[in-house]
C-alpha cells in the first residue's frame, strides 16, 4: 500500500497543482482544466481536505478564495468564475459567481485543516464566515422552520442530473442529458424571475429537500459545534448542536421510511422512491443506528442487483429504472461518493466494505485516470480528464490505516 499512496499522491499533487490559479490576490484550484474552469463550492472542499495532508497554508488559501465570495446574505456561490472563460455560458444572475450554492461541507474542511495544524488563527478568521453561511441554510432554506434544508436547483446537490430530480422536474426515468438539461435551464430563467429569492423559488419553481444536503448539512453542524467549542463560543456551539439535533430529528420524521431515507419535494414532503447512492449518506451523518446501519449494508450496499458490481459504487442502482452506466449522475461511479460512503462504513466500524471500496477506487484511477467518473460495470473512465476528486482516495487511505479521530484532538 506504501507505494501505491506514493504514487496516487504524486499524480494527485501534479494534477492539483497543474490545476491551480492565482486571480486578484486569491489561489484556488479548478477541478479540471478542459471541462471546469473556475472555482467549485464543494469541490474546494475536497481540494482543502487533500491539500491539508500537505500543505495546509495551500488548503486554507483554497477556502479563503471561497468566501472572499460569501453574498451578504451568508449564502455561499457554487462557482466562482475568477477568470471568465467561455466553457460555461450560463446566466446565473449575478457578475462573477453562481447564486446557487452547493453541499455545505465547508466546516468539515475547515476542521480538516484545524486538526492537521491546530491553527486557531485560521478558526477565528473563518468563523464569521461559517456562522453566516450556515445560518444563512437555517433560515432562507427553511423558513417554515420544520428543519429541513431546501434546495432551488438539482445543481445545488452537486448531481445536477440524478434521477432523485426527475419527478420534480416533471420528467420521465429515461430521458435525453439534452432534455435534463433543457427542463434544468428552463429551472434557471424561473430562478432569474425573482433574483434566485430562495422561499420564493422553493414554493414556486423546485421544492426539494435532498437527502444529501441535509446529512451532509448534519455532519458539518457537528462539526461546527468542535469549531465554536474550540473558541470558547459556548452558547454557539449549544445552539448548533441543538439545530444538528432538530434537523436529524426532521430527517427521520419526514425522510424515513421502511430503514431508508428518501429525498422529498413539494409543500407536503412527498418522498421521491428512487434508490440512488443517498440511502448511504446518512452513515456519513451518523444519523443511522449501527443496527440499522448494518440492514442498510446487508440489504442494500452489498446486494448485487443494487449496488455491489464490479467497480462500486454505482450513482443509481442497477435495477432502478433510469440506471445508465454512462449516464452522467445516472449511474456511473464518482470517486466524491465513494468517498462519503467510505466514511459512513468506517463511522460504523463496517471496515470490509470500506476496504472494497478504497481498493476499487485506486484500481479505478489506476487504470482508468483521474477521470470525473467510471462505468460501474467495467471500470471504462468519461467525462473531464485530469480531474482533481480522484486525490480523495489518499484520504481514503490515510483514514483507512491511521483513524484520526476527534479524540485526538482533545
Ligand atoms: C459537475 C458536477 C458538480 C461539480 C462540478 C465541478 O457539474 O456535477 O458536482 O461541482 O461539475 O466539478
Amino acid at each position: 500500500m506504501d507505494q501505491i499512496l506514493k504514487d496516487i499522491e504524486q499524480k494527485s499533487l501534479e494534477i492539483l497543482l497543474t490545476n491551480r490559479r492565482q486571480t486578484d490576490g486569491f489561489q484556488y484550484t479548478i477541478p479540471s482544466p478542459q471541462t471546469y474552469p473556475y472555482q467549485w463550492l464543494w469541490d474546494s472542499c475536497f481540494h482543502a481536505i487533500i491539500l491539508s495532508y500537505f500543505n495546509p497554508e495551500d488548503a486554507k488559501k483554497e477556502i479563503l478564495a471561497l468566501v472572499s465570495k460569501q453574498f451578504e446574505n451568508g449564502m455561499i456561490p457554487h462557482m466562482i468564475y475568477w477568470q471568465k472563460g467561455d466553457v460555461i455560458n450560463l446566466n446565473w444572475g449575478k457578475d462573477g459567481t453562481s447564486s446557487i450554492t452547493q453541499p455545505p461541507m465547508l466546516a468539515y474542511a475547515v476542521w480538516e485543516i484545524f486538526k492537521k495544524d491546530h491553527d486557531k488563527k485560521f478558526l477565528e478568521v473563518m468563523y464569521p464566515h461559517l456562522y453566516h453561511f450556515y445560518n444563512y441554510l437555517l433560515t432562507d432554506r427553511d423558513p417554515r422552520k420544520n428543519y429541513l434544508i431546501g434546495i432551488i436547483n438539482p445543481d445545488e446537490s452537486g448531481e445536477d442530473n440524478s434521477p432523485r430530480f426527475d419527478i420534480p422536474l416533471g420528467l420521465p426515468p429515461q430521458h435525453t442529458l439534452d432534455e435534463n438539461t433543457k427542463r434544468r435551464y428552463k429551472l434557471i430563467d424561473e430562478n432569474l424571475t425573482c433574483n434566485f429569492d430562495a422561499p420564493f423559488c422553493m414554493k414556486n419553481f423546485f421544492w426539494v429537500k435532498d437527502v444529501p444536503f441535509n446529512a451532509i448539512f448534519v455532519e458539518n453542524l457537528r462539526v461546527l459545534v468542535l469549531i465554536a467549542d474550540q473558541l470558547g463560543l459556548k452558547d454557539d456551539a449549544l445552539n448548533f448542536q441543538q439545530q444538528q439535533l432538530e434537523v436529524t430529528k426532521a430527517m427521520r420524521e419526514k425522510m424515513f421510511e421502511d430503514g431508508l431515507f428518501w429525498s422529498t419535494y413539494g409543500e407536503d414532503y412527498k418522498k421521491i422512491k428512487v434508490v440512488t447512492w443517498a440511502i448511504f449518506i446518512p452513515l456519513f451523518a451518523k444519523i443511522l443506528s449501527q443496527e440499522e446501519a448494518v440492514d442498510l449494508v446487508n440489504n442494500h450496499l452489498l446486494n448485487p442487483d443494487e449496488f455491489w458490481c464490479e467497480f462500486p459504487i454505482p450513482t443509481v442502482a442497477l435495477n432502478e429504472p433510469s440506471f445508465d452506466p454512462e449516464g452522467f449522475w445516472r449511474g456511473p461511479t464518482w470517486i466524491a461518493v465513494n468517498w462519503f460512503i467510505f466514511k459512513g462504513l468506517l463511522n460504523y466500524g463496517l471496515t470490509e466494505p470500506a476496504e472494497k471500496i478504497m481498493r476499487t477506487s485506486i484500481e479505478l484511477i489506476t487504470q482508468s485516470g483521474f477521470r470525473e467518473q467510471f462505468n460501474p460495470l467495467n471500470g471504462k473512465g468519461s467525462g473531464a480528464y485530469d480531474f482533481t476528486w480522484g486525490a480523495l482516495v489518499i484520504d481514503m487511505i490515510k483514514s483507512f490505516e491511521t483513524p484520526i479521530g476527534e479524540k485526538s484532538l482533545i
